[in-house]
């Protein structure tokens, strides 16, 4: 299996509750290294961007509210077949529907507040990574 990085965001509703370190510990016992991680406010501009592929979804502006009404933390998590790893950890983007064990499942608040982003394939991955990350940042 590939040794792989992917892109993660720990969002407002697990800032606002202090449980990013308990968030982290999960991604850390699925095999994924962070190698690089900041704690932002995103801007309304960088949110739109980051989700401009959303933007004809109704749930868009929400969503965009959502992500700027605090602090995250963006981070880049690096471990053999990382993408799909971190996608099984994270759960369901609904965490009604999330399996035993996971993020979603543990923490997530509704489909909206649901404490985690993760990249889902390997050229989202790259493109959002340079979205949020310089190369020297990143120390693998
Ligand atoms: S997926 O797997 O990325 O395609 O999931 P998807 O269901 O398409 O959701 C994309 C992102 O939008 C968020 N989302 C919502 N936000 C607010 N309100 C509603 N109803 C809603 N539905 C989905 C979802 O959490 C995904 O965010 P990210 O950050 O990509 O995980």
């Amino acid at each position: 299996m590939a040794i792989e990085r992917t892109f993660s965001i720990i969002k407002p509703d697990a800032t606002r509750r202090n449980i990013t370190g308990k968030v982290l510990s999960y991604l850390e016992a699925a095999g994924l290294r962070v190698i690089a991680q900041k704690r932002i406010h995103m801007t309304k501009e960088q949110a739109e961007g980051f989700y401009a592929v959303h933007k004809e979804r109704p749930f868009f502006s929400d969503l965009v509210t959502f992500m700027t009404s605090g602090p995250v933390v963006v981070q880049v998590l690096e471990g053999e077949d990382a993408i799909a790893k971190n996608r099984e950890v994270m759960g369901a983007t609904n965490p009604a529907n999330a399996a035993a064990g996971t993020i979603r499942k543990d923490f997530a608040e509704s489909i909206e507040a649901n404490s985690v982003h993760g990249s889902d394939a390997p050229e989202t991955a790259k493109q959002e990574i340079a979205y949020f990350f310089k190369e020297e940042e990143i120390v693998g």
